[in-house]
């Protein structure tokens, strides 16, 4: 569902729309807006909190029917937990909330006022976490289902305000708006790549995409078919590619900022891109596979992150690299025992064509070093044993720089894109080393997530590394209360990482 937001100078209470979100903290006795709210509807928020119905907790929200007491003809009451305890992510999620609730009863008009009892936060990013909230909460992935049935039509898109009585407030609340409107929408963006399944999506589909942001938003995009890539020797990204008709692609997009020439340092944002991830030859089990359509949704976050990026326009070079390529088995696959020569020239024993992931990483990695990044962030659904390390809830950050590694950790608290540190350093390293080739490509069962970002160290020269295993994280629909697929998950967390550099 589209949707436009505006930040206006205006008493939301008194505001005609369809839905009223207001934010309600935890509170024993009523205060501020919400006790405004209370008079206005004659008691309904004390008498539903009184009967234990609703108390403000976080992730609980209810409707109420004005019924003429109010120019809205709705009222969305949502929980934001105890009041210390609420940060971004708590706006952000409230927002969610409304935006959701405003899609269901197919609302026109939304007005929230979800920041009013949380303190401690700039407008600005009060207001970008709110609009970002609200572009999340309003997708919905509907590109194959058939139209509506009978009832109410849908809206072509949802007017959202955010409303606040000071003018101050609402002056700083516009540039913070505008960032959230373009982290929102590229993050949308990159839920519904994500979500298309193979046969939508090949490598040469993404290359497509990237092309197309870069005439759009002015970055510079050099695609490597199968042809150039066998030029340069990326064997790597061509062993993984083999066994697929749809053949892989090296995408890279480049922002430049004014005065930065090709020789400018850069950051490196490398992504994984499988298309569809079967196993190849070391095939996965039936159970689950559908979900290997989202095995490209690191790349996916590079995309939009660049996307971000290019209109953001942050002072530093930063260069996109997606390796893309279908994992699939055929007479033209790689075996298991092959040894390939990845673009760095080491040499690779592969015992799974499975971990396949590390295999079209390292070629970017390279590549990426060779351009001139000097600080590099890979992102990667890599391992199910992060999976098992972490849960759905953090993803895996590892690296060979530990303030890199904490200033992500930092940022994706304010992103809400949370992420948490393993180990990758030389005891694991060992693990991966093999007799007969420079590496193989799996470490055994034990530490999977840190053996293979340990294999991944192995391709960085120079450069400040940092690597984001994502394969758990809400990719696959760990919230119930958001709605099902990608959450497009790095997208906020790699532009707030370069734009804060
Ligand atoms: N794409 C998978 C990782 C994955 C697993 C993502 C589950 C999301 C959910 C990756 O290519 C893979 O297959 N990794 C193997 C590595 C193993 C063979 C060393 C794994 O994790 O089992
Ligand atoms: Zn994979
Ligand atoms: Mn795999």
């Amino acid at each position: 569902m589209q949707i436009r937001i505006k930040a206006i100078q205006s008493d939301a209470l008194r505001i005609t729309t369809d839905i009223l979100a207001v934010g309600v903290p935890e509170q024993k006795t009523l205060s501020g807006t919400i006790l405004k709210l209370d008079r206005k509807l004659n008691g309904a928020v004390s008498g539903l909190m009184k009967l234990g119905d609703f108390e403000g907790k976080e992730k609980t929200s209810v409707l109420l029917y004005t019924a003429g007491k109010m120019n809205a003809a709705r009222v969305l009451l949502v929980g934001l937990g105890k009041k210390g305890k609420a940060d971004l992510e708590t706006l952000r999620r409230a927002a969610i909330a409304a935006a959701s609730k405003a899609v269901e009863i197919k609302a026109v008009r939304l007005c929230v006022c979800l920041h009013q009892e949380i303190e401690g936060f700039k407008p600005a990013e009060t207001a970008q976490a709110i609009t970002e909230g609200l572009y999340f909460g309003a997708y919905r992935y509907d590109e194959y289902l058939g139209t509506d049935e009978a009832g109410k039509k849908r809206p072509a898109a949802i007017e959202a305000i955010i409303a606040d009585i000071s003018a101050s407030f609402v002056a700083a609340a516009k540039k913070g708006l505008a960032a959230g409107a373009i982290t929102g929408s590229c993050q949308n963006f990159a839920r519904t790549l994500a979500n298309r399944p193979a046969n939508a999506v090949s490598p040469q589909t993404l290359a497509d995409e990237a092309k197309k942001i870069a005439r759009q938003s002015g970055l510079r995009c050099t695609i490597l078919d199968e042809k150039r890539l066998a030029a340069k020797k990326m064997g790597g990204i061509l062993a993984v590619g083999r066994g697929s008709a749809n053949k892989p692609r090296l995408i890279i997009l480049e922002y430049r900022p004014a005065k930065a020439s090709k020789n400018t340092p850069a950051i490196g944002l490398v992504g994984k891109a499988i298309t569809f991830d079967s196993g190849g030859i070391s095939l996965k089990p039936g159970e689950g596979m559908q979900d290997m359509k989202f095995d490209k949704s690191g790349g996916i976050a590079v995309l939009g992150a660049m996307r971000a990026i290019a209109q953001l326009k942050p002072k530093v070079r930063v260069l996109g690299l997606v390796p893309a390529a279908e994992n699939m088995p055929s007479g033209f696959a790689y075996r298991p025992g092959d040894i390939i020569t990845t673009y760095s020239g080491k040499t690779v024993e592969i015992h799974s064509t499975d971990a396949e992931g590390r295999i079209i990483l390292c070629d970017a990695i390279t590549y990426a070093e060779e351009l001139g990044c000097q600080t590099i962030v890979d992102i990667a659904t890599l391992t199910g044993a992060c999976v098992v390390a972490l849960g759905q809830k953090r993803a895996g950050v590892m690296g060979n720089d530990e303030k890199l590694v904490e200033r992500l950790k930092e940022i994706s608290k304010k992103t809400g894109e949370r992420i948490w540190p393993l180990p990758c350093d030389d005891e694991y390293v060992e693990i991966m080393k093999s007799k007969i080739a420079d590496l193989k490509n799996t470490g055994g069962r034990w530490g999977g997530a840190c053996t293979a970002a340990a294999f991944l160290s192995q391709f960085v020269k120079k450069a400040k590394w940092a690597h984001l295993d994502i394969a758990g994280v809400g990719v696959w629909g760990a919230d119930e209360s958001l709605a099902p697929g990608s959450i497009g998950f790095g997208v906020r967390l790699l532009t707030a990482f370069v734009m804060n550099t």
